[in-house]
């Protein structure tokens, strides 16, 4: 038998007791030992549950760390602290742990591993980035052959969601934001979801494992989707695009490219048809070439799937090597995003008056930037919506040409800046 501690009873927990349950027979088939829950921390002991677990609650966590007889601690509180107090005493104390928090992972993840190695224990998180998607293993098991040259996924549901919602019904972002709350789909507080936090910490730990390197979460360049429009989904349908969160992150001349933007992505590419609350990472390596993994990633089930094959891997290698060490043995350099190749959407407005687009042209072409192409859209009054799109250049050199378009007297407003993939 293996006893095992959970850490918080919440969403993901509650799938995975429940999961235990439901499949107990065939996981003890497969792991030859049976899996006890034996504790469970709590912030809150009266709280209803959906799970009975009668006498296994507490809220003292040393029930859990000082208890010898469990093995295994499964941390599903989320954020950074405790959540790293308790699993540090926890591997020092000589458990094995699972986690699903990308946050802490994300923060301390390096310190985490080399713990877990120092103590000869495992610290598994597959959990930790799209769910129920299995991504960790993947990386660095099934692919750990390949050169990985490049990520591209999306990675948070609650955002796709709302684009996918906003693109269906032209309705503006606010609107399905509400929407989305009331349907569970987004928390009451949005802004680790909405302004692509959430996005950047799973991304800097696929980006981690990928290229061999510690990425961190500060140094992904994040914009959020608050600022993304009906009129920007409605033109870059036009313009034959949909727009989704993106998290990508490419290798290029031995450094680590990645971001995390609202991004027009080219109908034909894959990514283009993950809509809802469904996630997917496309991973571009030699000798594989393209792989694309899809599903749902987040809520109760499909976490507490990628949670629970953790705990089974743990109890199959009881003995065994670190099964999923720290592979950050290079220090590539992080590009800042302003030296990043790429094609751009912009959306402006203007003077509607002969000789302004010309003046808009020279400011792009003395800043190396060519255009792809350049539509004039609604115009009120005697103002011009212009929209256009790049050819590949460096944001650098973009955001030049945008300083002098803004100090003519004939510009309104430079609404948007957009990345564009897919095309070039
Ligand atoms: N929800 C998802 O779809 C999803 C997907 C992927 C990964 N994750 C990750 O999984 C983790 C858990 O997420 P969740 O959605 O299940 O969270 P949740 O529903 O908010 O549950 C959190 C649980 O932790 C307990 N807790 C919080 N602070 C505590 C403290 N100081 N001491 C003891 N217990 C404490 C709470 O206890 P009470 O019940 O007593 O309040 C609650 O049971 C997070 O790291 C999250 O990022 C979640």
């Amino acid at each position: 038998m293996v006893n095992i501690g959970i850490i918080g009873l919440g969403t993901v927990a509650t799938g995975v007791v429940e999961t235990l349950q439901m499949n107990r027979e065939f996981i003890e088939q497969k792991t030859g030992r049976k899996i006890n829950i034996k504790k469970v921390l709590v912030k809150n002991i009266d709280k209803p549950r959906k799970v009975d677990l009668q006498g296994k609650l507490t809220i003292d966590p040393d029930e859990l760390l000082e208890d010898e007889s469990i093995e295994i601690i499964v941390e599903l509180m989320g954020g950074e602290e405790p959540a790293f107090t308790f699993l540090k005493k926890a591997l020092n104390k000589g458990k094995h742990v699972v986690t699903a928090n990308k946050e802490l992972i994300s923060i301390h993840g390096r310190e985490l591993l080399e713990l877990a190695k120092a103590n000869k224990k495992q610290l598994l998180f597959e959990a930790s980035v799209a769910g129920g998607i299995p991504i960790i293993r993947p990386l660095k098991q099934s692919l750990a052959s390949n050169d990985i040259k490049e990520i591209i996924g999306i990675i948070n549901g609650t955002t796709n969601y709302i684009l996918t919602e906003m693109t269906e019904k032209g309705a503006n972002f606010q609107e399905i934001l509400a929407e989305a709350q009331e349907k569970g789909y987004a928390e009451s507080d949005p802004t680790a979801d909405v302004e692509g936090l959430d996005a950047a910490r799973k991304l800097s730990i696929l980006s981690s494992i990928a290229f061999n390197s510690r990425v961190t979460p500060e140094e992904i360049y994040t914009q959020g989707i608050t600022q993304i429009s009906r009129k920007d989904i409605q033109y870059a349908r036009e313009l034959g695009h949909v727009i989704k969160l993106i998290a990508w992150a490419r290798k290029r001349n031995g450094e680590i490219e990645c971001m995390v933007s609202p991004t027009l992505i080219n109908k034909k590419h894959p990514l283009a048809n993950v809509n809802d609350v469904y996630n997917a990472v496309m991973v571009k390596g030699y000798p594989v070439g393209d792989v694309m993994f899809f599903g749902k990633g987040a809520g109760k089930n499909p976490t507490a799937s990628a949670v629970v094959a953790d705990i089974i891997d743990i109890t199959r290698n009881f003995e065994g090597e670190n099964i999923m060490g720290c592979s950050c043995f290079m220090n590539r350099k992080v590009v800042p995003y302003k030296k990043i190749e790429s094609q751009f959407y912009i959306r402006m407005s203007v003077v509607d008056k002969p000789g302004v687009l010309a003046k808009i042209a020279k400011a792009f072409g003395d800043n190396n930037v060519s255009l792809s192409s350049v539509v004039q859209k609604n115009t009120a009054g005697d103002l011009a919506e212009l929209v256009l799109i790049t050819h590949k250049t460096v944001r650098e050199n973009l955001d030049a040409a945008l300083e002098e378009i803004q100090a003519l007297s004939q510009t309104r407003e430079i609404a948007i800046v957009l990345k564009v993939e897919g095309d070039e």
